[in-house]
């Protein structure tokens, strides 16, 4: 049987990544890419990241919602993580040494207690069940949550079993408010088309997080320290680096799809970095970041292709001695609250998102696009 494909039709184009299409209003955060901007509910994220703990950030972001973000959030927050904890045996069961697997796992198996805002339950999830998908990745037990210690610093404790130092905790919350929400990226569009449908906030984030771990997206940062260590190896970062452009390869870290300006979120994070006991890796990566940024704007003087936030994720995130298989985890953790947020959003304007497809693929036998026969 032949078949005939349909003429395109012309009229309405599609738009492939839906570049440019505003498909939501929202008060959480603006994205000003020519710029090189981010402001967050009103606050431009280089006078909030670094200021102010993981919880705050998320009170500031969910107070333009209709979530919960009164003074108890902090104690509400932390309480949550105890509901967490009846996660852990379904990630146990599993016996996978994939971190996001298990942590993918863990979500799904939280009850959340009908007295318990799912938003808090699933942003509160993450550092218990992170730090159990660690543990459990290399065969050890988890570590229970402690309900008096902050999001970070319990995190960080949960992983180690040990007291942080609080460089460690500072250098967590700047990171993980940094990257708490950014526009309609990919995993917050698929939470909020998630969110449309009316599914429940657990559903929101799972499906978030699915979207998160490609490596145009979050999972990004591992590569970045595959890349710098590769480098690193070479002993020559700038041939190195000609030469990945040269056979068609991307550098990890730079070039977004809004930013046409330097990331914000990278200079934040570049001052984190700053105050992390000093490493040979962050100077390497200094190296790397000067020579990547010259070989790129001479091999494409018309695109302009900066650092972006994954860059100094990866250099942050290692010095505070995380896996790099732990760091699109730990993004999660942060973004978490801004899937929350867009998720409340969504489902407050309660308009289910129906985008259209142009169909190009063959015409039953005989028809035209009009279904007259030819
Ligand atoms: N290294 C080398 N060339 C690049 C890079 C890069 N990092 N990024 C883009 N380019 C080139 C492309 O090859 C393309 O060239 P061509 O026109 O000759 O084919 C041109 O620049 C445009 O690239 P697109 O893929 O169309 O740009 P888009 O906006 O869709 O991509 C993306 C953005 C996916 C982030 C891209 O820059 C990339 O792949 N970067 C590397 C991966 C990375 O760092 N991801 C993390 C992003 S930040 C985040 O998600 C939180």
């Amino acid at each position: 049987m032949t078949h005939h494909s349909h003429a395109l039709n012309t009229e309405t184009p599609a738009s492939p990544g839906l570049d440019g299409i505003i498909v939501a209003t929202t008060r959480l955060s603006e994205v000003r890419g020519k710029e090189g901007h981010l402001i967050l509910a009103g606050r431009a994220i280089e006078d909030l990241a670094g200021f102010v703990s993981f919880e705050e950030g998320v009170r500031h972001l969910w107070k333009e919602t209709a979530l919960p973000a009164g003074p108890t959030l902090f104690r509400d927050l932390a309480a949550a993580r105890q509901a967490a904890w009846t996660a852990i045996p379904a990630m146990a069961a599993l016996r996978s040494r994939s971190p996001i697997l298990l942590l993918q796992t863990g979500l799904a198996g939280i009850q959340v207690p009908d007295v318990l805002h799912p938003a808090i339950a699933m942003t509160a999830a993450f550092p218990v069940l992170v730090a159990a998908a660690a543990r459990l990745a290399e065969g050890q037990q988890p570590i229970p949550p402690d309900p008096g210690l902050g999001s970070a610093h319990d995190f960080l404790r949960m992983l180690d079993g040990t007291t942080p130092p609080m460089w460690k905790v500072e250098a967590l919350n700047r990171y993980l408010v940094t990257i708490i929400d950014h526009g309609l990226n990919a995993s917050t569009f698929a939470a909020r088309v998630i969110a449309s449908t009316q599914a429940g906030f657990q559903d929101a984030v799972i499906g978030g997080l699915a979207a998160l771990k490609g490596p145009l997206h979050g999972g990004a940062p591992g590569p970045v320290l595959d890349m710098l260590d590769a480098i690193g190896t070479s002993g020559h970062p700038k041939q190195w680096i000609e030469a990945e452009l040269a056979a068609g390869h991307r550098l990890m870290g730079f070039g977004h799809r809004i930013y046409r300006a330097r990331d914000p979120r990278a200079d934040v994070l570049k001052e984190g970095v700053r105050r992390l006991p000093k490493t040979e890796r962050l100077a390497l990566a200094e190296v790397v970041e000067t020579a990547a940024l010259a070989a790129l704007r001479n091999r494409k003087p018309d695109r302009p292709l900066e650092t972006n936030v994954e860059f100094y994720t990866a250099i942050l995130l290692d010095g505070i001695g995380l896996e790099r298989t732990l760091f699109t985890p730990v993004f999660a953790m942060g973004r978490v609250a801004g899937w929350c947020a867009h998720a409340a959003e969504q489902q407050a304007e309660g308009k289910l998102i129906r985008p259209k497809s142009l169909y190009a693929g063959p015409s039953p036998c005989g028809n035209d696009r009009n279904g007259t026969r030819a």
